[in-house]
């Protein structure tokens, strides 16, 4: 979704800002832009439709000098795809970039309207941009102007400002990730901002994580950062952390994407996962929070991170037989829910950034729940509002059909149900992990045969993905793969619920893709049975060199279950994600970067 990235000091402000926003250019895009003070002293915004390179193209012929500046990529929620629209937004005394939502900036452009100011895009951004440059024509105070012109608008936003007469920028947000970074050592001070602080790595060696409403303001001659509340006054309310520049960008290595390195390096973080939270901070947080007793426990995410949800509710339930539900953060925010002191809210999320998960957070912390987060990126919003973070040490991930972090979440997860038990989670799931791990391995060493499968199923016409019980996530997840991926049209389903309406949609150009463990075993040959009564193209994912199985399929993938327990889920999916990979890549779709979607939402 939309990324922001600004910096002031001694360099060509231009290049870090470039190579930050290429950077965030996997959490999804459609235009670019930039503001910077040219040497005569105005401010220029050069904005571009489409790719980053467009906007870059632009400046390697005007080769700008400057050493402030500020970039955005947009990700259009108000108004269209135009360069109009694209940020920065600005004026001959400020430029701006935003991420998040005015909520009511209809209604503020129609009273600024009405007092004659003019606007030029559809974008509830030029709302900020217009009232503030109201606000500072009457006061001439700049840092008043922006906090007052923040307590006009209403919805998460981050905003970022540049005045063409001050060597600095400003940002302030509520409830949208925002991040400052400084580099000591240079003379004059260079210091940075960002949405995402993997825009900042190797440039910084401290980051600040600013709460909502606290004015930032960098200044190169200050050499520093200062903070201010509402009403102005300094203040130290923010979060420092110091991060290592030896921090290293992901990068693709032998394989095409992203996403099938990150396919491949699950073997290895499965494996490494039990070494995480057999010592040091994994142990302590177990230690910690083993045999701790919950009323009631609330699951709450998104998208992937709902579906690892739905298999870590079922771990959940049946080890500590406690009442689990589990809600999509989106609709849990708005239904009421009954919500009681001693209960926990387990909040999923990858990014740790994600709008509708962070308001079901805020709404969990009010009413003075436990809030545990099952999360990737430690220092998210989401990390610092949770009592408890149950990391789940996957790695950068930049496809943005998410993978690798799907398998660690279930795998967090299952540590965080038996350590609640009061169990040693490491001893009763170490060996699991292991296998797992292995398991993972053979199956990759067979991905050509999915290869084949996809070359012979990539046309037809919808993909029906059905499982029961601890499968019935998977089918769930592994139809999103495909949606996202290879733009198709795919659903998941509940194999017993087919005949009650889907079923209708069967044909010979509809592929079933059938997952058969041995739970339930007849009970879903059966279901996959009538499917191919209708003629329907059936895949079967099950067990293993299975007579009944392979007789009743166009295609078979058999899969060794043997030894276990509690992960044969991840393990299917693994095969979801490859099929998928490949089903999208005989599309010719851009597997990476799938049109229209953004690898962290962090908008409503
Ligand atoms: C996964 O492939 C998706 N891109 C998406 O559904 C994602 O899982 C969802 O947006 C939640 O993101 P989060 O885990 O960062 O909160």
């Amino acid at each position: 979704m939309c990324g922001i990235v600004g910096y002031v000091g001694s360099r060509d402000a231009v290049v870090p800002v470039l190579e930050g926003l290429q950077r965030l250019e996997y959490r999804g895009y459609d235009s670019a832009g930039i503001s910077f003070k040219n040497p005569e002293g105005k401010l220029q915004v050069v904005k571009k439709e489409g790719k980053l390179d467009n906007l870059r193209s632009v400046l390697e012929t005007q080769k700008p000098k400057t050493s402030i500046a500020i970039g955005h990529t947009r990700w259009a929620t108000h108004g269209h795809v135009n360069e109009t629209n694209a940020h920065p937004h600005g004026n001959d005394l400020f430029a701006i970039v935003h991420n998040g939502i005015i909520e009511n900036a209809f209604e503020l452009k129609e009273s600024l309207q009405a007092e004659g100011e003019k606007f030029h895009s559809e974008t509830d951004t030029e709302v900020f941009l217009v009232l503030l440059t109201k606000l500072f024509k009457q006061t001439g105070d700049i840092k008043k102007s922006i906090i007052e012109t923040f307590k006009q608008i209403e919805g998460n936003s981050a905003v970022v400002i540049l005045n063409k007469d001050e060597n600095k920028l400003y940002a302030i947000k509520r409830s949208a990730p925002l991040v400052c970074g400084r580099r000591s050592g240079r003379e004059s001070g260079e210091l940075f901002l960002s949405s995402d602080p993997y825009a900042l790595v190797g440039y910084v060696d401290r980051l600040f994580f600013p709460d909502d409403e606290i004015l930032c303001e960098l200044d190169p001659e200050a050499t520093f950062i200062h903070f201010y509340d509402l009403e102005g006054n300094a203040t130290e309310q923010f979060q420092k952390e110091a991060r290592s520049t030896q921090e290293t960008l992901s990068t693709k290595g032998e394989f095409e994407h992203f996403m099938l390195k990150e396919i491949h390096e699950q073997p290895f973080l499965t494996k490494q996962l039990a070494g995480f939270y057999s010592e040091g901070v994994g142990k302590e947080l177990l230690d910690r929070v083993k045999g701790k007793k919950f009323d009631h426990i609330n699951i709450i995410g998104c998208g992937t991170a709902w579906h690892a949800g739905l298999v870590i509710k079922n771990i959940l339930e049946s080890e500590l037989r406690v009442k689990v539900t589990i809600d999509l953060a989106s609709e849990f925010r708005y239904r009421d829910p009954v919500l009681e002191k001693n209960e926990l809210a387990l909040f999923i999320s990858q990014s740790g950034e994600t709008a509708d998960t962070i308001a079901c957070a805020e709404l969990c912390k009010k009413k003075g729940l436990t809030l545990y987060s099952i999360v990737n990126v430690k220092g998210s919003t989401l990390y610092r509002m949770s009592d408890e973070n149950f990391l789940i040490y996957a790695g950068q991930e930049i496809g943005v059909a998410s993978t690798k972090a799907f398998t660690n979440m279930v795998l967090v997860g299952a540590l965080m149900a038996f350590t609640l038990k009061g169990e040693d989670a490491i001893k009763t799931l170490g060996s699991e992990l292991n296998l797992l791990s292995d398991k993972i391995e053979a199956l990759l060493s067979r991905e050509n045969e999915l290869k084949i499968i996809a070359k012979e199923i990539f046309q037809e016409k919808g993909f029906i993905y059905t499982g029961r019980n601890i499968y019935f996530p998977i089918a769930l997840e592994g139809a999103l793969k495909l949606k996202e991926i290879a733009y198709v049209h795919a659903e998941g389903y509940a194999a017993g619920e087919l005949k009650h309406g889907p079923i209708a949609l069967i044909d010979e150009q509809m592929v079933n893709i059938s997952i058969v463990g041995s739970e339930l075993f007849e009970k879903t040959l059966s279901n996959t049975e009538e499917v191919k009564a209708r003629r329907g193209k059936i895949l079967v994912v099950g067990v293993k060199e299975n007579s009944k199985l392979k007789s009743i399929s166009d295609f078979y993938f058999g899969l060794d279950f043997d030894g276990l327990k509690y992960f044969s889920p991840v393990l299917v999916n693994v095969v979801m994600q490859i099929l998928s990979y490949y089903i999208a890549k005989e599309k010719g779709t851009d597997i990476d970067k799938p049109r229209n979607l953004a690898k962290s939402v962090t908008v409503e």
